[in-house]
């Protein structure tokens, strides 16, 4: 990666595309606050840098999600671009160019991707069979079948797997399968399909992902996949389906993941036009220009393996790196609708001011793949003792004096030009924290700062010797460098609160925070009127967010509970013998470990300790728990039941969990209870 200090880099940087279909919330912002601070920092290094997204605007979700609410698609992805935007501009998420996947570039990039891949002869078409809906004259997903689990009997499961035991299936074993959409029986029909012959890059991949592109934790994912073998991906669906025609294939239509990626170059290309850029100099094979894509964990697939290999095959250059981080939870646990944590982007900033969750966020980051908890306690704690207590309590120390002895200017000479220098060049290593995407070791040190500066003025008391006759220089003197250093950190911390530096920029007098502008020392230098620059956050204002995000969800639910009827209750299974029962093996276990099952989005892989002795369970218990929240608890487990194979490895045994369609709540026995425990 070129850090070099003084060329001027040239640098595009995309997060992903979020999809048209849904609200922004404080998942989603982990990445977009992440990339933008990124994006900031290379801006006020003075590099040439370029921030892209757009609506990932296609596919059969955004079609009926239009169709439901009586809209065409085209109306639905206009309105939720404007909602999606409208929360990137609170949270100061300030993309150079934000477009959609349904847009004429768009269009003409993946119609030239495709035609280079396949008269490359990357490209093959075979019959499939899927389940389709006569009633609505579609081919179905998985997602989009429901019916009653053929293992455990549960009725209303969707596509592949089971919610309640964690068994997987293809559709077709379901139980009476009704479509999703319409209710009715779905029936199996063949279509020809195009393929993407991913297996033709293996080689490619191979060293694409060994030198340095990706983080290590990915290079080891990825490496399961090789050693996994690749398969041709299914690139085409078949119509109806909101999307772009494939040429010379009428009524096939580009699965959304296709064209989605593509999308990064048609946002670049469209702001290409707008300012001059010239786009080819980005993305042909020999570029000297840096590209990359901030992505979320769960789409590493698509942007590791797919992405690269349909830039190499159209003869393009591939991304520098793509910087992938873990998964946001709130208070331990994942985001969830009925404890309130599942919070939108809309509903936070009614309540609290974004830049404490940059704040947050930023201090909480790494280069590391690891997911990121927003305890909700630890956050007012953080940002008030951090930026409220420490960074802006120097400037509201300093200020009043400042105005008072010195008429509103800074002495002419410092009188501390070490402590000043020091704070200098503690740039340099920030610097580098901040291009590594080491956020939080760089506010770590930005903090010690901080408190460093504020030890220099409570040691020099220029409140006491303000009350003391013939003193006034020294005070302001005093004062004068606590500005000084005041004013370095707000270089430092631009790229993270960026509204707020702006205030301060404009308290200081000056035209700009641009990270080198700090080698010149304010003296004999006039300043504003000091105004709080931010304020602490108050308990309750979170409190009433997390009430707002009930709501949310309560209006939600009531909607989708009109649409679909009343629930069905699961009748009371047939009565059992004692003798029944005590077959059945219940132990007391540790979660030891627990971990995300790579292509299934119901389970957990659980690593169980009984006391001495390992089991590893999958559990469609996903939609409920985080895995770090689940580890080191105790359960309870089925430790008799059959080994089961599964798609994902051999499950041994299951976890018991209470569910009913609304939420899983695994059962976890009173404290004093050990593994290995025989539960009677
Ligand atoms: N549309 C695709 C991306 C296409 S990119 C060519 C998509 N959209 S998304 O809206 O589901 O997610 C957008 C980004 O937000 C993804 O990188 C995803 O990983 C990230 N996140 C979504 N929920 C998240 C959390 N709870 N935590 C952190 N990031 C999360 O995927
Ligand atoms: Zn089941």
């Amino acid at each position: 990666m070129p850090t070099t200090a003084n060329a001027k880099r040239k640098i595009l940087v995309t997060s992903a595309l979020p999809y048209a279909n849904g609200s922004i919330h404080l998942g989603h912002l982990l990445e977009y606050i992440q990339t933008d601070i990124w994006v900031r920092f290379q801006k006020s290094r003075g590099n040439e840098c370029h921030y892209v997204c757009a609506d990932d605007a296609h596919g059969t979700a955004i079609m009926l999600r239009a169709e439901q609410e009586g809209v065409t698609s085209e109306q639905l992805i206009e309105r939720v671009s404007k909602e999606h935007q409208a929360d990137f501009a609170r949270f100061g998420v300030a993309f150079d160019n934000y477009h959609s996947t349904h847009s004429e570039e768009n269009r003409i990039h993946s119609e030239r991707i495709y035609t280079a891949l396949r008269d490359a002869g990357h490209i093959s078409t075979r019959d499939i069979e899927q389940m389709y809906d006569p009633v609505k004259g579609l081919f179905l997903a998985d997602r989009f079948i429901k019916g009653t689990c053929p293992k455990c009997k549960t009725p209303d499961q969707y596509g592949d797997n089971c919610e309640a035991c964690g068994a997987t299936y293809t559709p077709a074993e379901l139980i009476d399968p009704v479509s999703a959409i319409s209710g009715a029986t779905p029936e199996v029909r063949s279509s020809t399909h195009y393929f993407f012959k991913l297996p033709d890059f293996e080689e490619f991949l191979k060293r694409w992902t060994r030198a340095g592109h990706v983080q290590p934790q990915i290079a080891n994912k990825l490496q399961e996949w090789f050693e996994a073998g690749l398969n041709e991906w299914d690139i085409s669906r078949d119509a109806p389906y909101f999307g772009f025609e494939i040429p010379d294939a009428p009524g096939k239509y580009f699965y959304v993941w296709l064209d989605a990626p593509i999308g990064y170059l048609a946002s670049f290309q469209n702001l290409c036009e707008r300012e001059g850029i010239d786009f080819d100099s980005y993305w042909k094979k020999d570029s000297d220009a840096e590209v990359y894509h901030f992505i979320g964990k769960d789409i590493v697939y698509f942007h590791a393996l797919f992405w690269p290999a349909m830039l190499e095959g159209a003869g393009m250059r591939t991304p520098t790196a793509i910087n992938c981080h873990g998964f946001v939870t709130v208070n331990g646990a994942k985001m969830s609708k009925s404890r309130g944590t599942f919070i939108k982007a809309e509903t936070y900033a009614e309540y609290l001011n974004p830049e404490y969750l940059r704040y947050y966020f930023a201090a909480k980051l790494t280069s590391r793949v690891d997911d990121l908890d927003l305890n909700l306690e630890d956050f007012a704690y953080r940002v008030n003792s951090d930026l409220v207590g420490k960074v802006v309590n120097i400037a509201s120390r300093c200020a009043g004096f400042v105005k008072k002895l010195g008429a509103g200017k800074l002495s002419a000479t410092s009188v501390e030009p070490e402590l000043l220098a020091r704070f200098i060049a503690a740039g340099d290593e920030i610097a580098e924290d901040f291009e590594v995407r080491e956020f939080g070791r760089a506010m770590r040190k930005i903090m010690e700062l901080a408190d460093e500066a504020n030890t220099y003025i409570a040691d020099k008391e220029p409140w006491a010797l303000a009350k003391q006759e013939g003193r006034e220089q020294e005070v302001l003197d005093i004062c004068s460098v606590g500005i000084n250093l005041f004013r370095q950190l707000m270089v430092y911390l631009a790229p993270v609160v960026p509204a707020m530096a702006d205030e301060a920029r404009v308290f200081l007098n000056l035209d700009s925070l641009d990270w080198h502008t700090r080698h010149d020392v304010l003296e004999d230098h006039a300043i504003n009127k000091f105004k709080p620059l931010m304020t602490r956050i108050e308990r309750d204002k979170i409190d009433a967010m997390v009430e707002a995000s009930k709501e949310d969800i309560a209006v939600e639910k009531k909607l989708k509970e009109a649409a679909k009827g009343p629930l069905v209750d699961t009748p009371l299974a047939d009565e059992i013998a004692f003798d029944d029962f005590a077959k059945v093996d219940l132990r007391i276990v540790r979660i030891a470990k627990a971990e995300y099952v790579e292509g299934a989005d119901k389970l957990l892989k659980l690593t169980l300790d009984l006391g001495g002795e390992t089991r590893t369970v999958f559990s469609g218990i996903r939609s409920a728990y985080a895995p770090e929240a689940l580890e080191g608890h105790l359960t309870v487990m089925v430790a008799n039941l059959a080994p089961r194979k599964m798609r994902f490895g051999v499950s041994e045994g299951m976890v018991l969990a209470a569910g009913d369609g609304k939420g899983i709540y695994l059962l976890e026995p009173h404290s004093g209870a050990e593994p290995g425990q025989r539960v009677t």
